[in-house]
């Protein structure tokens, strides 16, 4: 089976190489976004032996959705600059592969059109959907509203993107806009026509750096779902989601897009989980492209991990199917790790299995 780096390889075969950069690139330097991947490969594993299973359970049950393995699709703007099946293809792989979707609120298919695709192949899909909370609570209310409907069983407010990362390759290519015909489709004006097309009713997403936690709260109150946080690298940040009431702690640095030279995620998880003290379950996302990767984020704290950057990539080689032959590549790959770190569930891997 081919690894993560051959569907890239496909991709960046078949994409505008503006597109390849935007889904590439990093801030800045690409500091962090190199880090994220060698830092995995700085750990090293120490496996249990004689207290395996044949069979093994990879399931896990992440605030009431269940999932088929603790790797989820991690939330990425854009998917039909990737192919022109966008999010319904993801949508229906993720479905297929019985894990969550985390659905960006940047998708250039409505929310409600992604549900209805994964439905086709599950009736209850785990979807869930990342929020940049807008300034406009009145407009973001509507959004949540609009999520809900359409069946979505959780939220992730991202919370590292005080102002938009600056990504050197996306000015050298001048790729700021989507090209004609795509849309940010979550932020049609409520009420618009949605099959209007006119660019005039979709408003732009804005990043305010004056988010706070009195903003969670006020989210927390307008909606019964689980609200979770994305973008933790601070462990005093972690306890304060805690202490806030929020869900979950998402420990990510964007993909390394947003601040360049912060650590790896799996470099912080450590301090994270013990912050987090099992309050709340631990996600974490950035660098993932094996299965002993994701070993070593359960093994270390995270209850489970999200991918970006992969689904994107088959999603570019093969649509649907390319996105399945990924996600089914990670589960097979972690399920061979596991076995081979003496595992039959994702809980039995623990920290004294991880040395540097
Ligand atoms: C992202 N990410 C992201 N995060 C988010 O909260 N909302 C979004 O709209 C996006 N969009 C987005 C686009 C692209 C092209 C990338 C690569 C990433 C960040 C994403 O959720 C996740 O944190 C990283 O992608 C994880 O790193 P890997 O798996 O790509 O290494």
């Amino acid at each position: 089976m081919p690894a993560v780096a051959e569907f890239e390889a496909t991709a960046r075969e078949r994409l505008d190489p503006a597109h390849y950069d935007y889904f590439a690139g990093g801030a800045q330097e690409e500091i962090t976004l190199r880090e994220n991947e060698e830092a995995y490969k700085r750990l090293r594993l120490i496996p249990r032996v004689l207290r395996g299973s044949d069979k093994r359970d990879l399931s896990v049950e992440l605030l009431g959705t269940p999932s088929s393995m603790p790797i989820l699709v991690a939330p990425t703007a854009f998917h039909r600059l990737a192919h022109p099946d966008g999010e319904l293809a993801t949508a229906r792989a993720a479905a297929r592969a019985g894990t969550i979707m985390i659905v960006s609120m940047a998708s250039t298919t409505a929310i409600e059109d992604i549900a209805a695709a994964a439905r086709e192949v599950t009736p209850d899909p785990g979807l869930w959907f990342q929020l940049y909370l807008q300034p406009d609570l009145e407009f973001t209310e509507a959004i949540v509203r609009r999520a809900e409907n359409a069946g979505v069983k959780a939220f992730v407010v991202t919370v590292d993107s005080p102002v938009l990362g600056r990504r050197e390759r996306d000015d050298r290519n001048a790729f700021h806009d989507l090209p004609a015909g795509l849309f940010v489709e979550n932020l049609r004006n409520i009420g618009e026509n949605r099959s209007g097309g006119n660019t005039s009713h979709v408003r732009e997403i804005v990043m305010s750096a004056g988010l706070n936690w009195d903003h969670i709260a006020w989210l927390r109150s307008k909606t019964k779902l689980p609200v979770l946080i994305k973008g933790v690298l601070h462990a005093e940040d972690a306890r304060l989601a805690v202490h806030h009431g929020v869900a979950g702690v998402v420990v990510s640095n964007h993909g390394g897009r947003q601040l360049d030279t912060v650590p790896a995620t799996i470099d912080v998880l450590p301090e994270i989980a013990a912050a987090v003290g099992g309050a709340v379950p631990v996600l974490l996302d950035g660098g993932i492209r094996r299965g002993t990767d994701v070993v070593k984020a359960l093994a270390l704290g995270a209850d489970a991990v999200g991918v970006g950057r992969p689904v994107v990539w088959g999603l570019a080689a093969g649509g649907r199917e390319g996105v399945s032959a990924v996600l089914d590549l990670l589960r097979a790959d972690f399920d061979q790790a596991l076995a081979l770190c003496g595992g039959r569930h994702p809980a039995d891997l623990t920290p004294d299995q991880v040395r540097r």
